[in-house]
């Protein structure tokens, strides 16, 4: 074992633990950052019940994001330096004292904000440029539907899509609390799926250009029948199954595109690719205040049980953190 530092381990069945790990070594494209922040995400948990495998040479640690400080550089790394203070998007690994991130997929955290802020950021910035810009290619004046429109996707996804200049902005969302979120963060029209069917909804809007989902199951066929013509439909889970039975015949009448991505598995020139667009496009939203993190709740690294179980239990507005700044 060569150096070491602590992680947030699983074992079985065992609610997480902090263990001590071995340190990763940097590779000639990273940084190795001493991790602050680290971001939740729900792929954490599915991981984590060993349904969705880090791809192949990345870090078995959870954690898909994090912000820290710069402690060393690999050989090829050119532009960032030790002591910079970053946030970024990794395969894996982000759930620990220190973790590996490839230099394309790193963002200078701006002057004021915090390593709590900056670690609420790339997941949900690059996830939302990936399907709604480069997949579905959004045009300003275009309407958009955003199911989970308060998760820490959705919420971000409302923010940038009234930076492009979307016509209408749609979402679904739980409680009518969060639809009064959404609306205050800049949702047009606020659907609570629990008490309201979207698709009527949404078709008496005169449907959605595009339509950003994770919730799968029975909102496929509604999907279809809520999009315009030439519509976009982008999944990115299918939390309520991905299994389903269509009629695919309104795709065809409507010329819509259904599609999906994942973030994770892409090589690193893609995921670079993807932060580039965002530096140019969204960041000075970012550094301006117009983009702002959204954060529900910060736990220690030593709760990450505890804020496991507020992920899947549900109820959080925006991004749920590991931190060692509880402020
Ligand atoms: N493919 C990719 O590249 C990629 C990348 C990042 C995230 N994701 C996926 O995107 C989803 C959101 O990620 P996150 O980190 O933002 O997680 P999250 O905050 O836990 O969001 C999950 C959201 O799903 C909503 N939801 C559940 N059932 C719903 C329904 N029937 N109708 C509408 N909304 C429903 C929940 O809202 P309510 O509480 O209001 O029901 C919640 O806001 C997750 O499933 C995640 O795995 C995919």
């Amino acid at each position: 074992m060569g150096e070491t530092m602590w992680a947030v381990v699983v074992e079985d069945d065992q609610p997480l633990k902090l263990g001590d790990v071995t340190r990763p070594e940097c590779g000639p494209d990273d940084v190795l950052i001493e991790v602050q922040t680290a971001g939740l995400n729900r792929a954490d948990l599915v991981q984590r019940r060993g349904l969705y495998p880090p791809p192949p040479g990345a870090s078995e640690i959870m954690g898909l994001e994090c912000a820290g400080t710069i402690v060393e550089t690999g050989a090829n790394v050119t532009g960032w330096g030790v002591g910079d203070r970053v946030c970024g998007l990794m395969a894996g690994g982000g759930y620990a004292e220190y973790a590996l991130v490839d230099q394309g997929s790193l963002f200078r955290i701006p002057d004021g904000m915090s390593f709590n802020e900056a670690g609420a950021l790339p997941e949900v910035m690059m996830t939302v440029w990936a399907n709604i810009f480069d997949r579905c290619q959004f045009k300003p004046g275009e309407s958009v539907l955003i199911h989970g429109g308060t998760s820490g996707i959705g919420t971000m996804a409302i923010q940038m899509l009234k930076v492009a200049g979307a016509a209408r902005i749609m979402i679904t969302a739980g409680s009518d609390e969060k639809c009064a979120y959404a609306k205050q963060l800049g949702a047009d029209i606020a659907i609570n799926y629990k008490t309201a069917d979207f698709e009527a909804i949404v078709r008496d809007e005169g449907g959605a250009d595009i339509i950003l989902d994770m919730v799968g199951g029975d909102y496929v066929q509604k999907n279809i029948s809520a999009a315009k013509l030439g519509g976009r439909i982008v999944n990115i889970a299918y939390m309520q199954g991905s299994q389903v039975q269509v009629n695919l015949m309104p795709l065809m009448l409507k010329r819509l595109i259904l599609t999906g991505t994942t973030l994770r598995a892409r090589p690193n020139a893609d995921k670079q690719r993807i932060r580039d667009a965002i530096l140019a496009d969204f960041w000075p939203a970012v550094l301006s205040g117009a983009i702002k993190p959204i954060i529900d709740t910060v736990y220690p690294f030593d709760q990450a049980e505890a804020a496991q179980a507020h992920m899947a239990k549900g109820g959080h507005i925006g991004k749920i953190l590991l931190s060692r700044q509880q402020s």
